[in-house]
């Protein structure tokens, strides 16, 4: 086993937490919490964000550190282009989730603790879009990574 296997495995493993997170949180946790009124609902969700957003950070920060680090196996100049788009998309999405962090995701647990139901509604909305921009991009990167390589 190689360190290139070990830093492929780690790369991997932070994309299907992240990745695989937004996929859970947009097609199974939305539609079955829906339904919910905007107290539970809104609680639910805080709490759950309050348990996968920093494992988000862990994860991005597998992904860059392993995903630089192989870059660097073969050299910038050398690697394909699809590598590139790779790091920069990741690095896109590495923004968005900071967005997202330091702004609907605070404005998500003041209006729980103040119980403002409305302005919460409004964070989670913000929430939403930004994880599902994310979910496309990381999509399209794992696409782009498994059949774009000779790119
Ligand atoms: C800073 C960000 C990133 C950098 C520098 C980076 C770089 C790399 C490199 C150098 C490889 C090795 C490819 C190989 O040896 O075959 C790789 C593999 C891979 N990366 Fe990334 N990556 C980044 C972010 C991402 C993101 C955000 C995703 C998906 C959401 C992703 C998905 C993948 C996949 C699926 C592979 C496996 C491809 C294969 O071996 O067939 N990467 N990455």
């Amino acid at each position: 086993m190689k360190l290139h296997h070990i830093l492929l495995f780690a790369h991997l493993a932070g994309v299907i937490v992240w990745v695989g997170g937004m996929a859970f949180a947009h097609f199974c946790l939305r539609p079955a919490a829906l339904p919910l009124p905007p107290a539970q609902r809104l609680g639910l969700w805080s709490g759950v964000f309050g348990r996968f957003f920093p494992i988000v950070w862990l994860a991005i920060a597998v992904i860059v550190a392993s995903g630089f680090a192989m870059l660097l196996e073969v050299g910038f100049a050398q690697a394909p282009r699809s590598w590139h788009i790779m790091a920069a998309v990741g690095l896109v999405m590495a923004g968005i989730f900071a967005s997202i962090w330091f702004g609907p995701w605070r404005a998500l647990q003041q209006a729980v603790a103040a119980e403002s139901w409305a302005q919460g509604a409004q964070a989670l909305n913000l929430i939403r879009q930004r994880v599902t921009i994310n979910l496309v991009l990381g999509v399209l990167t794992v696409l782009l990574a498994t059949l774009g390589l000779a790119f």
